[in-house]
């Protein structure tokens, strides 16, 4: 996993916007950024004050190269009732480090690492070091599948400590939990009434913004069949987009297929997909893991319910379907007209 926080005084390069240019949104300095957040759809900036950081004003979006505010606009993030407007009056250390960093302490607003390092998943590792063994380290692949989930849903989720505020502050990130203990008893899971469009959710139920990751993932099939985060992604990096095991095209494929008993139970994949193989609607993430959700301006990643979202949803509960995410040019009709040429679907679930 990449690094999100860098120190630019010791990586000058990890700033990607040229600061030199003048931009109104931009009205702070290189000199005056503590530390970078962010490389791959959005860069934010931060300030030393006292002991805390605080976010900049203005914010990069990678994939337009062009500056936006930033400042998290109030009735939005659940904790915003609870702090003043002011970026200056959001610290990150109860807002956002621990997630970004090891072993956060709340008392002393110190790290022993930024970034995800590797007892954010291993647990506590100097006795490993010391004397390496098995038994005195976590192996997330030897937990049952919802403690394996969890050592990714503690930072890959929306939710609010079960206890808030601590000590008088509103953290957002579940404070106390390490692996090995139980993330049920330190932080809840955003919750959400079906029909309505929040913060975080959809009406359906699927979120709509970015690292939401394990929300999602909770309410698929696969989760409850034992498949975990890992199965698909290795954490510790590979050559592949998001540090997938395989590409995506051949990744689903290592379970799925028409011999396979988790299905598609069609003769051939092309049966199930009515796209031509090696197309890019063929592809099972183009349907099952639609880019929906929302990390910066129109820059989605993909949702991970791993559902097929019918057009009718889209006419119903407004929320975007995984036909109309590829075929921009054509209307909600011609996928629901589609789709009910294609047998294998039933009508009461997909086109009626
Ligand atoms: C973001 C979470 C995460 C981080 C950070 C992480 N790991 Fe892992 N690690 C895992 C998971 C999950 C597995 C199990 C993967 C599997 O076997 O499918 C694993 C497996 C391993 C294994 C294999 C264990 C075995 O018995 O085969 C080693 C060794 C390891 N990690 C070392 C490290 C080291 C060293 C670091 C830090 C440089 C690190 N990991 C950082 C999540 C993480
Ligand atoms: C301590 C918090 C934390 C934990 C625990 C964690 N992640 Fe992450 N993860 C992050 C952050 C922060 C990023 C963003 C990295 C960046 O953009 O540079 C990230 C990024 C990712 C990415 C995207 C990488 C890319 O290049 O697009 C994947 C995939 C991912 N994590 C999977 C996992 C899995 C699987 C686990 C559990 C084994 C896990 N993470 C555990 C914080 C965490
Ligand atoms: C509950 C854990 C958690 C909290 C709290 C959190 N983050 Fe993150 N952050 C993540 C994870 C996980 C990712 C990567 C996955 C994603 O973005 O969907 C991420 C990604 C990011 C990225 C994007 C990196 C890139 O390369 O594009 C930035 C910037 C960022 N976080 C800044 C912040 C700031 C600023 C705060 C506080 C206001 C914050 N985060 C709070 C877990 C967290
Ligand atoms: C069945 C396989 C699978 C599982 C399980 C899975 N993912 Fe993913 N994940 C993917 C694929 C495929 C992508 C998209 C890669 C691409 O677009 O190239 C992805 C993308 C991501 C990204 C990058 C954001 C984006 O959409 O591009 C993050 C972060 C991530 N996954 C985290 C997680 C976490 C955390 C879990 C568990 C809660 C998880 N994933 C479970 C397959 C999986
Ligand atoms: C590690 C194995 C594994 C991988 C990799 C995997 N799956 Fe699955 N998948 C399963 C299992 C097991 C089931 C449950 C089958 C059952 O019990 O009917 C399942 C079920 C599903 C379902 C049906 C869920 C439902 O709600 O009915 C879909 C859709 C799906 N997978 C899509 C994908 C996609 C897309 C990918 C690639 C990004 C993928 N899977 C990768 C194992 C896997
Ligand atoms: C063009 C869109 C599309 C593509 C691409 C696609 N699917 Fe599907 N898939 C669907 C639809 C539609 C359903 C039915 C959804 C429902 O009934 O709610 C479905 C259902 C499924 C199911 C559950 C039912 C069953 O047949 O077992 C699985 C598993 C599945 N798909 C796996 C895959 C895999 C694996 C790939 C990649 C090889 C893939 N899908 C590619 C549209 C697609
Ligand atoms: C990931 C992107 C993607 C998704 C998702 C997708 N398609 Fe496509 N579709 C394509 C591409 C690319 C082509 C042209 C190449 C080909 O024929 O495979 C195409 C071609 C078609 C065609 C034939 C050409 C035409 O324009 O008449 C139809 C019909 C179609 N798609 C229907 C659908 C329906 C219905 C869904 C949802 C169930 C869907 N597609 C989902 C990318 C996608």
């Amino acid at each position: 996993m990449a690094n999100v926080v860098t120190d630019p005084k010791v990586h000058p390069e990890v700033i990607i916007p040229d600061l030199t240019k003048p931009d109104p949104l931009v009205t702070f300095k290189k000199e005056d950024i503590a530390f970078v957040y962010g490389t791959k759809w959005k860069q934010r900036y931060f300030q030393k004050i006292g002991d805390d950081y605080f976010p900049l004003g203005a914010q990069w979006d990678v994939s337009h190269q062009i500056w936006r505010a930033y400042n998290v606009a109030n009735g939005t993030d659940w904790w915003t009732k609870f702090y003043p407007q002011a970026n200056s009056a959001r610290p990150t250390g109860p807002l956002c480090d621990g997630c970004h960093s090891v072993n956060y302490n709340i008392q002393t607003k110190t790290v022993t690492e930024w970034n995800v390092g590797c007892e954010k998943c291993h647990g506590p590792g100097s006795e490993h070091v010391g004397r390496p063994s098995r038994a005195n380290i976590v192996n997330p692949a030897r937990l049952n599948y919802v403690q394996a989930n969890n050592v990714c849903i503690q930072c890959h989720s929306q939710g609010q400590p079960l206890t808030s505020p601590i000590q008088g502050k509103y953290y957002d990130w579940p404070v106390g939990f390490n692996v090995g203990l139980d993330l049920k008893n330190f932080w809840k899971l955003e919750e959400h009434k079906l029909g309505e469009t929040s913060f975080t959710h959809f009406p359906d139920g699927t979120a709509h913004k970015n690292r939401m990751q394990g929300n999602d993932f909770v309410t698929s099939v696969m989760y409850t069949r034992g498949v975990t985060c890992f199965s698909c992604h290795d954490v510790h990096g590979t050559g592949n987009n998001a540090d997938l095991l395989k590409p995506a095209s051949v990744m689903c494929l290592q379970c799925h297929g028409p011999q396979s008993p988790n299905g598609p139970r069609t003769p051939t994949i092309e049966a199930h997909t009515h796209h031509q193989r090696g197309s890019a609607g063929d592809d099972c993430i183009g349907c099952h893991m639609p880019k929906i959700e929302q990390t910066i301006a129109d820059i989605n990643v993909r949702s991970h319910t791993f559902k097929f979202i019918p057009p009718e949803a889209t006419e119903t509960m407004k929320i975007p379907n995984s036909c109309n995410t590829c075929h921009t040019d054509k209307t909600v009709q011609w996928a629901k007209d589609t789709l009910k040429t294609w047998p294998e679907f039933s009508p009461w679930r997909v086109a009626q």
